[in-house]
């Protein structure tokens, strides 16, 4: 069912913590099931030198985010603005449909961070984060 990538990305992720003093931090609910994700960034120069996760979410959520994380780990943020879930699915070699919903939460997620970052340092953009959706812990976090 899933893909060898899939299980080592779930058995093995890749950036999971957080960053203290972190540049920017984004967290998303995911409106499908209630789980939540967080996400750190460090910026320096316009490049996102370190990336961090932490999420509540499933299996397919640690392995998508894990992804997510070394694919925009060193890259501008220009380029990590265009990461989609769907070219995460691609490099972890497909996901179950029943679990593409899961990949989601990386994407927005990461935009979300950067978001936090430009609206922290006052540089205008137009990213549209979804933010938190989960109606029950919406508001109560140290986030939003
Ligand atoms: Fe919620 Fe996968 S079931 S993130």
């Amino acid at each position: 069912m899933y893909s060898d990538k899939v299980m080592d990305h779930f058995s093995n992720p890749r950036n999971v913590g957080e960053i203290e003093n972190a540049d920017g931090v984004g967290q998303v609910g995911n409106a499908k099931c209630g789980d939540i994700m967080r996400m750190y960034i460090k910026v320096d120069n316009d490049i996102i030198t370190d990336v961090k996760f932490k999420t509540f979410g499933c299996g397919a959520a640690v392995a998508t985010s894990s992804m997510a994380t070394e694919l925009i780990k060193g890259k501008p943020i220009s380029e990590a603005l265009k990461l989609t879930n769907k070219a995460v699915i691609e490099a972890l070699d497909g996901l179950p449909p029943v679990k593409v919903h899961c990949s989601v939460l990386a994407e927005e997620a990461i935009k979300a961070a950067i978001k936090d970052y430009y609206d922290k340092n006052g540089i205008a953009h137009d990213i549209e984060a979804p933010g938190c959706s989960c109606d029950s812990c919406c508001g109560s976090c140290e986030v939003h």
